[in-house]
């Protein structure tokens, strides 16, 4: 979607008009006839008004009062989402915005809203182009938000596009050589560092974990380097982002039911889409700060040489697993991707998984689990960006004693737990490949929906993008 801005109103062209309790309408571009229309639908209690001028619409929507900063932007989110299904239904291609509001979080929420509405992945359909959404300009006011606010937000957004696209993508194209080729594209494009492991690699580096549960496959895993380190970087040591890449996910030997289940696992490397995403935004913001991506990739199939329950595997950073469920096969790869991170001596490391069905049961789609060793202020930065950004984050207890659940007869641990607390478990499980300050997100509960949720829209929503991006800016 494109933006330009004008500075006066009046240039006869469709518009949405966001007022709030405190709108009289005398400032708004509506004649009288039309602010009584407006007035009269407030009265009946009704927040959407859609008024036809000519050949014209000015759709406008007064916003609820909000309890909090927070609540507001995200209220102005799906309001917006809301306004961009009716700018699309009248098949309108350029719209003006008005706000008649004076919150500049709400009115940037409300663009933010606008553009995430309007994502669509039509490459597999015969009539694409009659699908395309119209809207395709926003035109708003160079006095209300600001050029760089709206090119900043842009770039994000862009991030989410990509990651939304990468979980989207079936197998028959994403397999993992392909998404190590998708990311060189972008780093080519954008500006970062990328670089790719391939077999013989991996297994010269003993990723065991990680070559483990590619055994069942045909096709080779790889495990990928992001890197941006700008000059003026206010990290001394590095920020690691480890991301999931599970591009699909059968469950292996442990075949997972096709029902509410498999069929959805071509969204297993949700957490390395977001990643992926995350490094788009902030190359093309030029955030001052170091930032590394590690993504190990593969599927996991239960073809003729695949794991099998029962295998002691030695990881990259030596120690042994029983793997007792080939379907708990992220945590084989991210062990040996956090491993790996070791070397780099980071400030801080975040994984992004979608780890467990324990979490979906947990919290549902409405949160990422959270846990982990990072110090307090960490943890709550990153769940301060995650209220801003509405990709809130609920942090587990992670007492010492779950631990033990993943105890294992005859080797260093085992890769599930017990029937209770296996988001947990999942995170105890990493912990033992960390040496330093980390934190676990378990996205499984928001990465893909199901059904339509306001602008994240329907399938992949390219969480984590928005919530890494605003917690990298604000790192302190
Ligand atoms: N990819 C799944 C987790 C998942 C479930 C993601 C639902 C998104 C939606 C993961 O690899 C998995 O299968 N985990 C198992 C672990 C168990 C065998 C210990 C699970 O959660 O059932
Ligand atoms: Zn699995
Ligand atoms: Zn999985």
């Amino acid at each position: 979607m494109k933006t330009s801005f004008i500075s006066k109103s009046g240039n006869n062209l469709d518009m949405v008009i966001i007022c709030n309790d405190k709108s009289t309408l005398q400032k708004t571009p509506l004649d009288d006839l039309e602010s009584k229309q407006v007035k009269s639908d407030w009265s009946k209690k009704i927040k959407f008004s859609i008024i036809t001028r000519g050949s014209k619409k000015l759709l406008v929507y007064k916003l609820d009062v909000a309890k909090s900063m927070d609540q507001g932007s995200e209220m102005a989110r799906r309001v917006a989402c809301v306004c961009n299904k009716e700018l699309n239904r009248y098949k309108i291609s350029k719209a003006e915005i008005f706000f008649d509001i004076d919150n500049s979080s709400e009115k940037l929420a409300f663009v933010e809203g606008l553009m995430l509405s309007n994502y669509q992945f039509l490459k597999y359909f015969s009539e694409a182009a009659d699908k395309k959404n119209s809207l395709v300009e926003i035109v708003l006011y160079s006095n209300q938000l600001t050029k760089n606010e709206i090119t900043e937000l842009e770039h994000i957004v862009s991030g989410v596009f990509t990651a939304r696209t990468l979980v989207n993508e079936p197998l028959s194209y994403l397999t993992a050589l392909q998404l190590s080729k998708d990311i060189e594209v972008l780093s080519k494009k954008v500006g970062f560092r990328f670089q790719y492991f391939d077999k013989k690699k991996i297994t010269a580096l003993k990723m065991g974990g990680l070559l483990s549960v590619n055994k069942g496959s045909i096709d080779p895993p790889t495990f990928n380097i992001l890197e941006y380190k700008p000059a003026k970087a206010k990290n001394k040591q590095p920020i690691v982002l480890v991301g999931k890449g599970v591009v699909y996910d059968t469950g292996g030997l442990s075949l997972k039911p096709t029902p509410n289940s498999m069929d959805l696992m071509k969204s297993d490397m949700a957490g390395a889409a977001a990643v992926v995403g995350t490094f788009e935004a902030i190359v093309k913001n030029q955030l001052p700060i170091h930032v590394i991506g590690l993504i190990p990739a593969t599927d996991n199939r239960p073809g003729e040489n695949a794991y099998v329950p029962g295998d002691v595997i030695k990881m990259h950073n030596g120690m042994t697993v029983e793997m007792l469920n080939s379907d708990a096969e992220g945590r084989m790869i991210l062990a040996d991707a956090l491993s790996y991170a070791q070397q780099y001596k980071p400030s801080l490391v975040i994984d992004l998984a979608t780890l467990t069905g324990a979490a979906v049961a947990a919290i549902g789609k409405e949160g990422i689990v959270a846990m982990g060793t990072a110090k307090d202020n960490q943890m709550n930065q990153l769940k301060t960006a995650g209220s801003k950004v509405h990709e809130r984050i609920a942090e587990m207890p992670y007492y010492d004693e779950y631990d033990s659940y993943i105890k294992s007869d005859i080797a260093d641990m085992k890769n599930i737990g017990g029937p209770t607390a296996g988001c947990i478990t999942a995170g105890k499980f990493l912990e033992r490949y960390t040496k330093y300050d980390w934190i676990h997100l378990d996205i499984a509960g928001t990465a893909f929906l199901t059904s339509e949720d306001t602008y994240k829209g329907k399938n992949g929503t390219g969480v984590g993008v928005r919530l890494l991006y605003d917690f990298l800016k604000n790192y302190k």
